[in-house]
């Protein structure tokens, strides 16, 4: 089963990213193949600094081998690489009607919070449609924002197929419903966009901040503590097996701990969750040749596949080879 997902290279990682999205990559690398690639072409819609969309893009690559993606289990690479996709992007082009891309609500609202469009965003769903469609991808997770895109991507592949016979492989979008959403510090979803994160790879000093600045009720130290509303004990949960929660849920219970008590505990199970894959982002951040060649070999198992798929492609749509 071909799973394939698309990562845009936006900055710092919190840990809504890693518990809704990363960990569940992880474990698709052992349970199918997984292919993942670093979205720097769609970035590149939003991004006009190019010091910093080369900056985001490794800063992308190192954190996810960090944390667990295995260019030996997975196939890692980065989109630019693999020059296939332009073309096929072209190609769906000639198959897409103007209405469904004027449908499209990610287009609709970056237009409405008054961000001037460009051509590039307005076709985005079609790169996407070619990055998926590329590699025969079978099914695609996805959060809830992004399951449009596939949809857009499968009207695409069927008017497609409806012309030049079974070609493109239908892919389906997956939205894992058993994710829960990961609190931030003011106890919404946690997000950048919010400014109520956690980042993985920050120092000790900001953690520590950050979890002191988690918001809770004004329970006494001394009495007992509800744990269920708890914002505190929502993100300790997510580092704890089911004797560490019982434990936690009784020293709730128990009272004589404040919640700064649990806010120490909450930090340092964090930082020693994170402790191997800084370990490995220090390594890589010293050798980042070693990561651009990782991106490189991916993007090489990768291209066997958009080569003889782009092959058969042009043929059908009449391009001279
Ligand atoms: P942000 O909201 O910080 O901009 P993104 O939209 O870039 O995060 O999310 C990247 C991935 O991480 C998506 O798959 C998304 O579903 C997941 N994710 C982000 N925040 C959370 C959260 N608080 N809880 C669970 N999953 C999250
Ligand atoms: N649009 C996706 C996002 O913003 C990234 C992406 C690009 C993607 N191409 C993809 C995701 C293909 C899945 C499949 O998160």
């Amino acid at each position: 089963m071909r799973v394939l997902t698309g990562i845009q290279p936006s900055g710092a990682l919190h840990i809504g990213n890693y518990f809704g999205a990363i960990k569940q990559m992880k474990d698709l690398q052992n349970s199918s193949d997984l292919f993942i690639f670093i979205a720097n072409y769609h970035a590149l819609t939003s991004s006009k600094e190019s010091g910093a969309l080369k900056a985001n893009t490794l800063d992308a690559a190192i954190n996810f081998l960090s944390l667990g993606i295995d260019p030996n289990k997975s196939t890692f690479w980065l989109q630019s690489d693999v020059k296939e996709v332009l073309e096929l992007y072209w190609v769906l082009s000639s198959f897409t009607p103007m209405g469904l891309l004027e449908r499209a609500h990610s287009y609709k609202d970056k237009v409405a919070k008054g961000i001037s469009a460009n051509h590039a965003l307005f076709s985005y769903p079609v790169l996407m449609a070619a990055d998926i469609l590329l590699y025969d991808s079978q099914i695609v997770p996805v959060g809830k924002d992004q399951i449009q895109h596939v949809e857009i991507t499968r009207d695409i592949a069927i008017k497609f197929n409806n012309i030049f016979g079974d070609i493109l492989t239908i892919p389906e979008f997956k939205v894992d419903e058993n994710v829960a959403t990961v609190p931030g510090l003011d106890g919404a979803k946690m997000s950048k966009s919010y400014g109520n994160t956690i980042d993985i790879f920050c120092s000790q000093k900001e953690l520590k901040k950050a979890t002191g600045k988690i918001v809770t009720d004004s329970t006494p130290l001394e009495e007992p503590k509800y744990y269920e509303d708890c914002n505190v004990f929502a993100l300790a949960k997510l580092f704890l097996d089911e004797d560490g929660i019982e434990e936690l849920k009784e020293r709730y219970k128990r009272g004589g701990e404040g919640y700064g008590h649990f806010k120490i505990y909450l930090k340092e199970l964090i930082w020693d969750y994170f402790e191997p894959a800084r370990q490995k982002r220090e390594y890589l951040l010293k050798h980042s040749d070693e990561v651009r060649d990782i991106l490189r070999d991916g993007a090489k198992k990768a291209r066997v596949i958009a080569v003889e798929k782009m092959e058969i492609i042009k043929d059908k749509v009449g391009i001279l080879c």
